[in-house]
């Protein structure tokens, strides 16, 4: 099973559901649909109505975060998994670097993921090096650290997704080479291996397009992608997956 994951960011009015019919009409005559899954992660404002409409069609929703307590509590403009659950959510993205940067911490990801499997979402865990980390031969420190401080050895690896994301390669135009990118995929399977036993999928992230899922598609390794600018347009989209079985 390949993921071709859509993260929306800061986008999306209610109309934007419009963008999500299209991919779905698409998919649903796709001969090869069962190959892959769909989901696309809208703002926290269009969650339990996109959800709603898409219940029953192939095309999935996700959260793009969580908090980091479970149920309710007093933090203003705070969203839990246990509410993001309630409107019928099943995916939630935790530890994107956007939200590392405002300062998700190791602990508070290890929280929003324990909450977030707890209330039933399946979680899409981000990882990801920056641009020094990468230029002082650091990238595989970084991701093990991040491996190993959120996830822990009893979560059922089936319920996780790991995305890839250099930071560097976010929003840039530039993705790793195909060399430099199959090691890393291997290498991370080869951490959660020892923490799980078995493998969860693992994807890339960062400045995927149409053009570039050509390459990125000879790395069967990979289990698919996550996709931020190119989710915006379901042309974009589409053509990706297009192109990636072609
Ligand atoms: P991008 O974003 O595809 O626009 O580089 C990817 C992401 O941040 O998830």
């Amino acid at each position: 099973m390949k993921y071709f994951i859509g993260n929306w960011k800061m986008f999306g009015v209610p109309k934007s559901i419009n963008i999500l019919k299209k991919i779905n009409s698409f998919t649903a005559k796709d001969k090869i649909r069962n190959k892959y899954r769909i989901i696309i992660t809208p703002p926290y404002t269009l969650l339990e109505s996109f959800a709603k409409k898409f219940k029953s069609k192939k095309v999935l929703i996700g959260s793009q975060n969580c908090y980091h307590k479970d149920l309710f509590s007093s933090n203003t403009s705070a969203i839990s998994p246990f509410m993001i659950r309630s409107v019928g959510v099943k995916y939630t993205l935790i530890g994107h670097s956007d939200n590392r940067a405002e300062g998700d911490s190791d602990d508070m990801l290890r929280d929003k993921v324990k909450y977030a499997l707890k209330n039933n979402l399946k979680v899409i865990f981000c990882i990801g090096e920056n641009k020094f980390q990468k230029k002082n031969n650091q990238t595989f420190k970084v991701l093990k650290n991040q491996l190993n401080n959120a996830l822990e050895k009893k979560i059922n690896h089936n319920n996780i997704i790991i995305a890839y994301e250099p930071i560097w390669s976010i929003g840039t135009g530039r993705i790793p080479n195909h060399n430099e990118l199959l090691k890393t995929i291997i290498y991370i399977k080869d951490i959660l291996r020892k923490i799980f036993k078995k493998t969860p999928a693992v994807l890339y992230g960062g400045s995927v397009d149409a053009n570039n899922v050509d390459m990125l598609s000879q790395i069967k390794e990979l289990d698919g992608f996550l996709i931020g600018g190119a989710s915006k347009s379901s042309k974009k989209f589409i053509d990706i997956i297009k192109n990636y079985y072609r």
